[in-house]
């Protein structure tokens, strides 16, 4: 699917704004704070039906309004689809100025469910400056990369991952508040069970997807791995971990303690969150992102569309060369303050100027 135009209206800092996609590559142009991020956060909207900042839903919606939307129109072949995504604040009598947010989907103007509406959209590979944090950031950083790019995959694995959570504090709930281990025992033997039906299936697809990445181990000639640290719940790992959850009244084995681990081979392999410099660890990055669209040609046989926000000032003469070498594959959208950081002259493209 090519994404063809776009209307948002009253979303972050646009009022009512209409914009049109070249079918290879369209530049955002503009200064900061003009609004490019929160351009290319709109396409993420109503493909993923949410936004990529962490930050509530309702900071999406334009300051001092109360209901957002867009609108996408997107070709395949000949045929149109849109696209659309509502969003209303609802005031929460308890507590006044918190709102949470109601969200209304269409497609073709008729009404879909939240998952509905994700198994029609098109696929997008989103690369940013900050994604750097996948590798030095914390584990639970990594875990919701993963996740985010399984459940975007995989609509069980969403339901089993809100599933997992959800009853994992169910389960730490009891263990803070029992009295006697006979008590426990009994009231957890339903949970135990619920979580390592849910837990199984992440760390399952985990492991699938880890393999998957080191199936497709070069990029610029290095050679990439990663290593699965997974954390399984399942009832042996219960037991032995009985008197321990005990005594800190906290369920502390399952795929919420997974880790990953990625590394660079040369001589040695080494592991990047610790020793890569900066540039080996945007490489890094990169090899994951690559494999995001490999993994979306080879299961789904479509190409993805590319949101690069803001990459290129950053990145040294090779990197750029091998992200202009995607450019060049997928239609892309990209953000930036200077033109001149492209070197894309030769590509039919358009330009958005905010
Ligand atoms: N809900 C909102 N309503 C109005 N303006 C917003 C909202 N959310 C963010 N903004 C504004 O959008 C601007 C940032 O836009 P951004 O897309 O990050 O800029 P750029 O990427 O061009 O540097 C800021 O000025 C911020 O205050
Ligand atoms: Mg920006």
């Amino acid at each position: 699917m090519i994404l063809k135009q776009v209307i948002l209206k009253n979303l972050r800092n646009f009022s009512l704004e209409k914009f049109e996609f070249n079918p290879f590559l369209t530049i955002i142009l503009g200064e900061n704070s003009k609004g490019k991020t929160n351009l290319l956060e709109a396409i993420h909207l109503i493909i993923h039906g949410s936004g990529f900042r962490e930050t509530r839903e309702g900071e999406l919606i334009r300051f001092e309004e109360n209901e957002a939307g867009i609108q996408g129109v997107f070709g395949v072949e000949d045929e149109n689809f849109i696209f659309e995504v509502i969003l209303k604040k609802k005031l929460l009598a308890s507590a006044s100025n918190v709102a949470s947010v109601e969200k209304i989907f269409t497609i073709n103007k008729s009404k879909k469910k939240y998952l509905q509406y994700l198994r029609e959209t098109p696929k997008i590979v989103l690369f940013q400056p900050e994604q750097i944090e996948i590798i030095t950031g914390s584990p639970e950083k990594r875990r919701r990369y993963f996740d985010n790019f399984l459940t975007s995959f995989d609509l069980v694995y969403k339901k089993r991952l809100i599933n997992y959570e959800n009853a994992i504090r169910q389960r730490n709930k009891i263990l803070e508040k029992y009295r006697n281990e006979l008590d426990l025992r009994d009231e957890l033997t339903f949970w135990n069970k619920y979580l390592e039906e849910q837990g199984t299936y992440l760390t399952q697809n985990r492991k699938l997807y880890t393999d998957f990445l080191n199936s497709h181990e070069k990029i610029d000639n290095k050679e990439f791995s990663i290593e699965y640290l997974k954390n399984e719940f399942n009832q042996k790992r219960l037991e032995e971990n009985f008197d321990l959850e005990r005594r800190y009244r906290k369920t502390i084995i399952g795929p919420q303690k997974d880790d990953f681990q990625i590394s660079q081979k040369d001589r040695l392999v080494k592991n990047l969150h610790h020793f890569g410099s900066r540039s080996e660890q945007r490489l890094g990055v990169f090899w994951l992102k690559f494999n995001e669209i490999k993994f979306i040609e080879d299961r789904l046989k479509i190409k993805p569309i590319l949101l690069l926000d803001d990459i290129f000032s950053e990145l040294d003469l090779k990197n750029k060369k091998l992200v202009i070498d995607l450019v060049r594959k997928y239609q892309t959208i990209v953000t930036t303050t200077e033109i001149e950081l492209l070197e894309l002259a030769d590509m039919p493209k358009s330009i958005i100027k905010l």
